[in-house]
């Protein structure tokens, strides 16, 4: 059994290759029933933003029970997994679910404010090969994390506070519409918090400018109409996991 959280396919294609028994986590915070899971093995994977849990994955831990003899985390990353594993167990003690495995995996990093998505594209970052690895340590039930470096523990708390200091960073408010929208309301599908809505002038707005910052709507649009107003290394570049359809992802997270 896996939970799962995806912006861009990532997570959903590493989470097919380890189970067969998928949740999207959006879709399961809908429920109202009590969230009480039991299995054999139950696994969360997720992305990793600013080297943590996104806050939707964060809730849904928070709120869920699992009744299970192995508990994993399995989050990928781009280009840095920071402190990834080492947050994720703590936060997992923070609100009373025993993680025993914490792991990353590295993919292509969908984070279009620091990287160009056809570069990100065009590195070959040995997916299989670490998919491999994974399989065979989950199948052995192996438990523990990887510790960050000294390195990685300094980053992470300059990154931290800079998203302290700079909400608009993380919290959204920075994702802006261009008049490229053909009012399509792609972006309203694959939003996990329904934040967008095409009006009666056919073009998208935000109901709430504060939202999860997955980046989903901006990676979907057709249009490549939606940017970001701080930074956007490459507006013309946007991503899909080519294992993930588009169908998929609106599946996953729609309102
Ligand atoms: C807001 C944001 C922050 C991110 N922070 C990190 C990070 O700290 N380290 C990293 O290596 N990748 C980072 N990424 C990249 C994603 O973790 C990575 O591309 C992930 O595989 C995306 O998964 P998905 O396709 O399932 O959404 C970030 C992406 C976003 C959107
Ligand atoms: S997906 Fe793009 S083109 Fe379609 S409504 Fe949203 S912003 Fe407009
Ligand atoms: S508005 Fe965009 S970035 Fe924000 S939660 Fe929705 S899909 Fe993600």
């Amino acid at each position: 059994m896996i939970f799962y959280f995806t912006a861009t396919g990532n997570c959903l294609a590493i989470a097919r290759e380890l189970d067969s028994e998928l949740y999207s986590i959006p879709q399961e915070l809908k429920k109202k029933a009590p969230l009480h899971y039991k299995a054999d093995t139950i696994g969360i994977v997720a992305p990793t933003y600013s080297g943590l849990m996104p806050r939707i994955v964060r809730r849904f831990l928070a709120k869920a029970r699992f009744d299970t003899p192995y508990f994993y985390i399995v989050m990928t990353y781009g280009m840095n997994p920071s402190v990834a594993e080492k947050e994720a167990v703590a936060y997992g003690e923070h609100v009373g679910v025993r993680v025993d495995y914490a792991a990353t995996v590295q993919m292509v990093d969908n984070f279009i404010f620091a990287f160009d998505m056809n570069d990100q594209m065009a590195i070959d970052k040995q997916i299989p090969r670490q998919v491999a690895e994974l399989k065979q340590n989950i199948a052995n039930r192996v438990k523990g994390f990887r510790e960050p470096s000294e390195q990685q523990m300094t980053g992470f708390a300059m990154v931290s506070e800079r998203n302290c200091r700079w909400p608009e960073m993380t919290d959204g408010t920075q994702i802006t519409v261009t008049d490229k929208c053909v009012g399509c309301g792609i972006c309203s599908k694959v939003c996990p918090l329904g934040r967008f809505y095409v009006g009666d002038d056919k073009k998208a707005h935000r109901y709430s400018e504060y939202c999860e910052f997955c980046l989903a709507c901006a990676h979907a649009c057709p249009k490549k109409a939606i940017t970001l107003s701080v930074q956007d290394k490459n507006p013309d570049a946007r991503f899909r996991n080519p294992e993930v359809s588009l169908a998929e992802i609106i599946k996953s997270n729609q309102f």
